[in-house]
């Protein structure tokens, strides 16, 4: 079946330019009304400009389609509450967040202010959390929401220079495993998208021909599928230039050490048996997880007393 929004509502943020601009103008394609909002600034977010979302609702209606554009922050409540009350009267639901909206301060860490570092957290963090408020309580009510959270393999796995911006992308994650398990029983679900494109935030990170190949379409293309009715919860997607793969959190299953014998010499000696990934698993929640280990430490300390 099609994948189709006709009569949904969707909020994309940043989405004046690169990857939020491919989003929003994918999901008023495949018939969503759609919030275009953009800051405006430059990539380090100095600045502001409404040029780029007008240029994207433009475009939307010149192709039949409804949208409105909207200049908030993300770092700012106040801004992001408004655009949402703007939404709600015009349209009255938002089925749909895409919380795209980013900028880099790229230094090592020495190098880093704590103002490049508090900045970067506040658009990608904060800006994440600020939206996802704001349309929170609409989506309990209506008993339906999507959600995508934009991740990154800096985030993920470390990249030279993004302390401020691997943290936060990072900490986006642990925003969507707690919030699906608090907004399953309203039919909220959450995916997160960890992309590879070629836009002005990459252009001078990659070489040309892969800024040039590397269309935000093809991320776009997996972001649809994260925020569809049918869509999956809690996954990480990664996408670029056509390439899709998950992305998850895996526990190795470690080893138990005997009370008498607990000791960081012991930690130590055990190192490759806690570390080995041969059994690993991906683990769903912290209360799943805990439930385990306790199970695990309660037969581990049972089998103790019945040896000593
Ligand atoms: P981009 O720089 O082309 O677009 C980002 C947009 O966000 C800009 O239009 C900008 O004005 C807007 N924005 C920035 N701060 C804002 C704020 N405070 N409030 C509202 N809008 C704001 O960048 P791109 O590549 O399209 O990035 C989109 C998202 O994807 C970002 O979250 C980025 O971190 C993430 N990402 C991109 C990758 C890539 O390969 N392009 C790789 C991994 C993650």
């Amino acid at each position: 079946m099609t994948i189709s929004f006709a009569g949904q509502v969707a909020i994309v943020t940043g989405a004046g330019n690169g990857l939020g601009r491919s989003h929003a103008l994918a999901l008023a394609k495949r018939g969503a009304k759609v919030v275009v909002n953009d800051l405006g600034g430059a990539r380090d977010g100095s600045g502001a400009s409404s040029a780029a979302s007008q240029e994207v609702v433009e475009l939307i209606q010149a192709m039949g389609g409804e949208a409105i554009s909207h200049g908030a922050n993300v770092a700012n409540f106040d801004e992001v509450q408004d655009m949402v009350q703007q939404t709600m009267d015009k349209w009255g639901r938002v089925d749909i967040l895409i919380n795209n909206a980013g900028i880099l301060r790229d230094k090592s860490f020495s190098k880093m202010t704590l103002d490049d570092f508090k900045l970067v957290m506040d658009v990608h963090v904060m800006g994440s959390v600020n939206c996802t408020k704001a349309v929170w309580e609409i989506m309990k009510q209506q008993h339906y929401g999507r959600i995508v959270m934009t991740t990154s393999s800096s985030g993920m796995y470390g990249n030279f220079g993004q302390s401020n911006y691997g943290a936060a992308k990072m900490a986006v994650l642990g925003l969507m495993n707690t919030l699906v398990l608090e907004g399953a029983k309203n039919n909220i679900r959450i995916n997160a998208l960890a992309p590879t494109a070629g836009t002005r935030m990459t252009e001078d990170l990659m070489p040309e021909e892969i800024v040039k190949a590397f269309a935000p379409e093809a991320v776009t293309a997996g972001m649809l599928t994260l925020c569809d009715e049918a869509a999956p919860n809690r996954f990480i997607l990664c996408a670029g230039a056509g390439g899709y793969s998950s992305a998850s959190i895996f526990e190795t299953d470690g080893c138990f050490i005997p009370t008498a014998k607990q000791s960081p010499e012991a930690v130590r000696d055990n190192w490759n048996q806690i570390t080995a990934q041969d059994n690993q698993k991906a683990l769903v929640s912290g209360a799943q997880q805990g439930e385990k280990f306790i199970m695990k430490a309660m037969a581990f300390m049972k089998s103790q007393t019945v040896s000593s």
